[in-house]
């Protein structure tokens, strides 16, 4: 993919992409951390189970959410190793969250990050119980080592409360309640726009508030990343729908075409390719500007939106 040179105010970025900039300074130290987790013993959990959630967590996403939550507690002064739990907590619901999208009851998918599903893979019975403990162990996990890494414990409440409130019937699930349920489809225009908000964009919004909101923010600039947040998780599942159906399952790692064939509301589908690219396009310059409204100067995060609508998986 060839992506565009960082304009002035992205730190030492060169002529690196923004995607780029993002993983060598958070995914990377993400995916080690990820890493660790999943090579430790673990003595109460079955290793089955244990094993099932590290395939999917361990099979190489693109670590957006963590990277994004890591980087919004950074500019609030909380570096990426004391925020870590947090990061860690948004990816496990996301996994848990890809788990479930691909039984054969929700997209019903057979190709995952690369590999064979979680229910191909393990059978349902585990696939359902692994994205299960890894939406719980979110939670539990954040609470149990958040507050050692000295964040105080209001702010740990406040920020599992943005995640669980983003993940749950008014956000991530209830998403995929509009995205698959039938007898819950409506008319009108807005009502693609209202699945990807809230089975995308709410995650996507919840990873930088939560983290932003682990160290000292005010109000005013915590609003930035929540508009910021809602346009770049639009965005991001615009340009979703729009690979589903120019990419390949090399490029994506999961099977192209699905969409079509499982008969959703997309925004290409309720579009047409062209106008989505658009509509891609349009989400990304709204989340710039809330971030520049924030940052000003210019900062990595703005340079992120542009780069996340050209991205080739
Ligand atoms: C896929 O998310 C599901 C959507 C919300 C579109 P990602 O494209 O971030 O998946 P990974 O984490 O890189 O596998
Ligand atoms: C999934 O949307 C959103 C989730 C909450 C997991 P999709 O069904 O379009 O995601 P992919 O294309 O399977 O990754
Ligand atoms: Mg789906
Ligand atoms: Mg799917
Ligand atoms: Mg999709």
């Amino acid at each position: 993919m060839t992506m565009p040179s960082i304009p002035d105010g992205a730190e030492d970025a060169g002529e690196r992409s923004a995607l780029d900039v993002l993983g060598e300074q958070y995914a990377n130290i993400f995916e080690g951390h990820m890493r660790d987790l999943c090579g430790e013993p673990h003595k109460n959990i079955p290793s089955r189970l244990m094993e099932a959630m590290s395939y999917s967590l361990m099979a190489g996403g693109k670590r957006l959410r963590p990277s994004l939550c890591l980087a919004a507690a950074e500019r609030s002064g909380v570096g990426p190793s004391r925020a870590m739990p947090m990061a860690m907590a948004v990816e496990f619901m996301h996994t848990a969250s890809l788990i479930h999208d691909d039984l054969p009851c929700m997209d019903d998918d057979d190709l995952r990050r690369g590999l064979p599903t979680s229910h191909r893979k393990f059978g349902e019975c585990m696939a359902v119980l692994a994205g299960d403990s890894l939406m719980i162990w979110s939670f539990g996990y954040a609470l149990s080592h958040l507050p050692s890494q000295g964040i105080p414990a209001d702010r740990v409440v406040r920020a599992l409360a943005i995640l669980g409130e983003a993940s749950g019937p008014g956000g991530m699930c209830g998403g995929q309640v509009l995205d698959t349920d039938i007898e819950s489809r409506a008319d009108g225009d807005d009502f693609v726009r209202r699945i990807a908000s809230a089975k995308t964009a709410a995650l996507i919004r919840a990873s930088l508030v939560s983290g932003a909101m682990l160290g000292d923010i005010t109000d005013a600039d915590l609003q930035c990343y929540y508009d910021y947040g809602t346009h770049l998780g639009v965005a991001f599942q615009i340009v979703d729908d729009i690979l589903d159906v120019t990419s390949t399952a090399e490029a994506i790692g999961k099977t192209p075409n699905k969409d079509e064939s499982q008969d959703k509301i997309t925004f290409v589908s309720a579009y047409g390719l062209e106008r989505a690219r658009e509509m891609a396009a349009e989400e990304s310059l709204e989340a710039e500007h809330a971030m520049e409204s924030l940052f000003p100067e210019g900062d990595l995060l703005i340079d992120l939106a542009n780069d996340l609508v050209h991205r080739s998986h």
